[in-house]
């Protein structure tokens, strides 16, 4: 477990404590049942875990509303629990990632209380205060459907306070110093434990400037190298993410000369995956990564279909945001502030060839891809739930009652399981899946099977191919003398495509997923023809080559 760029060799698994397992019938998840759970992770193939925040919290941002740091909520578990997660992932050699919220606490948070009771109070400074709710005015508004100002009238202090997210997430103030070390010390508490990475939420929004847009402020930069050296100096070998809902070319800071952050989401990159395979049509895609500035060596992309949140459509222009809406949300509940609340299996209409194409994609673009907990089955969403619950549903072991989740009253546990006749538990679960051979679930696991005897996946350069039919996006991996060359059909009807490969004449073609020896590279156009949807793997092996 010792190289220092795992992450570029990782797969994440993505989930909240509170949906995986109950294991003492209260209704939550909790880190006894999630230890419970580790063998299936495992066995999944997934290399690292990385955890929503488990931290006590009045949950009116489903823990993003923090209001102590160094604990774990009860709900949850104690800090023993945890501890005993950790060493137990850490013992089937996974890795957990957790995360790290800075720019705002809970307003229940000691510091906010201590703060708003008195201008003199030491912790006053920790937050960002005003007389007026004009300062800033350059800086947009995140949650447009709750939000109406950026700040709002605290009548115990008697003065303004700002915050970037809900009214109740005071943002922290980082030209304190106070703060920073706070910060730090915060950080070194969980890496002490054991923790391998953090993803760090809201990173762009941390220094606020009059006359900008106080989103990714020199000074913000600062904050952050600062955090990382203190990551160096003690901890070479764990990974800080950062979460930049950002265009590429402002998120290509976040990773400095390689000495801020290791790895950031592409933001962009997600919702034009989803328009490619509407439109039938490579270019969304092959434009923004043609946009996407290279990166340091030490540095990795975070790729991802979907996560906790909604399908964000912030990084895309007014025009291609009404095409997704128009596409994507056919119920005007499925909309909330920019963006689009579904999973994976339900935006795709549940069609396996699109979910399996999507993450063809995930798993071979170039980056350490996340999977977000319960997509590896296709589970559905609930668009009748508020906020974005509907995609926070509990996980569907079995079709048992309660979906085998927990064995608390049904009425009492933390969201509704899913009953849809189409992706309800007694019909999708684990247990159901692992029968069947050809499930998703069976399919996930063989396609992680595969993308881990390849690290040309996670660390290779990327080269796309320009047949004239723009519905095929192929593209060509690289790394330490291998080749890999992938190939999907966006379109939802077979398509022929000719490669130009002459640069590669004579070598064996190989199907990775089947191990299938295809026809040899020869002087005339490579021809393939796709099913709808399919896609290919293929390695470039030369003739002499260790593969024949
Ligand atoms: C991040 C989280 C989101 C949360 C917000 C405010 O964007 O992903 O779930 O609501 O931060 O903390
Ligand atoms: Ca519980």
């Amino acid at each position: 477990m010792n190289d220092a760029l795992w992450y570029k060799d990782a797969i994440i698994y993505q989930l909240h404590v509170k949906a995986f397992l109950d294991s003492n019938a209260d209704g939550i998840g909790d880190f006894r049942g999630l230890t419970d759970k580790l063998d299936y992770l495992q066995d999944l193939g997934i290399t690292a875990l990385w955890l929503l925040p488990m931290y006590p919290s009045p949950f009116k941002d489903d823990g993003y509303d923090i209001s102590d740091y160094l604990d774990i909520h009860k709900h949850y578990g104690t800090l023993k629990d945890f501890q005993e997660f950790l060493d137990e992932a850490h013992r089937r050699n996974l890795r957990v990632i957790t995360e790290l919220v800075i720019n705002h606490t809970s307003d229940q948070h000691p510091w906010f209380q201590d703060a708003r009771r008195s201008p003199s109070s030491p912790y006053r400074d920790y937050y960002v205060w005003s007389d007026s709710d004009q300062k800033y005015s350059g800086t947009r508004i995140i949650f447009t459907d709750t939000e109406r100002s950026n700040w709002s009238w605290d009548p115990d202090a008697k003065a303004y306070y700002w915050h970037r997210f809900f009214s109740h997430q005071p943002d922290l103030n980082f030209d304190h110093p106070r703060v920073r070390e706070e910060v730090i010390d915060i950080m070194k508490f969980w890496l002490d434990k054991g923790v391998d990475g953090l993803r760090v939420d809201a990173v762009p929004y941390l220094v606020e400037r009059e006359g900008t847009s106080c989103e990714n402020l020199p000074e913000t930069h600062e904050v952050l190298k600062e955090i990382r050296r203190a990551v160096d100096a003690g901890y070479p070998d764990r990974m800080l993410l950062a979460e930049a809902n950002q265009w590429p070319a402002d998120v290509r800071p976040y990773f400095a000369n390689g000495d801020e952050f290791h790895m950031a989401f592409h933001f962009p990159l997600m919702p034009r995956i989803f328009m490619a395979i509407k439109k039938e049509d490579r270019h969304p895609i092959t434009d923004i990564l043609r946009q996407t500035p290279p990166i340091p060596p030490n540095c990795q992309w975070a790729l991802f279909l979907r996560n906790h949140d909604e399908l964000t459509l912030e990084m895309v222009t007014a025009d291609e945001r009404d095409y997704l809406y128009r596409e994507y949300c056919t119920d005007p509940r499925m909309k909330i502030n920019i963006g689009i609340r579904r999973r994976l299996a339900s935006l795709m209409d549940n069609d396996r060839r699109k979910i399996e194409l999507l993450n063809s994609l995930l798993f071979t673009m170039p980056g350490t891809p996340i999977l977000y907990y319960g997509d590896e089955l296709g589970m559905g969403d609930n668009i009748y739930l508020g906020d974005r619950n509907g995609v926070r549903t509990p996980m569907q072991w079995t079709g048992d009652r309660n979906a085998g989740f927990s064995r608390a009253e049904t009425a009492q546990l933390y969201l509704p399981l899913n009953v849809d006749p189409v992706f309800g538990y007694q019909a999708l679960n684990v247990e159901a899946q692992l029968r069947v051979p050809n499930s998703l679930l069976k399919w996930t696991k063989r396609i992680l099977t595969v993308r881990k005897k390849h690290r040309t996946f996670g660390r290779g350069t990327l080269e796309f191919l320009n047949p004239s039919n723009r519905a095929i996006l192929a593209y060509v991996r690289k790394f330490e003398g291998e080749t890999l060359l992938i190939v999907n059909n966006l379109a939802s009807t077979a398509q022929p495509v000719e490669l130009d490969l002459r640069r590669f004449i004579g070598t064996d073609v190989i199907e990775l997923l089947g191990e299938t020896k295809f026809p040899r590279v020869a002087e005339h156009p490579y021809q393939l023809s796709l099913t709808p949807y399919g896609y290919f793997w293929f390695q470039l092996a030369s003739s002499h080559g260790a593969r024949r």
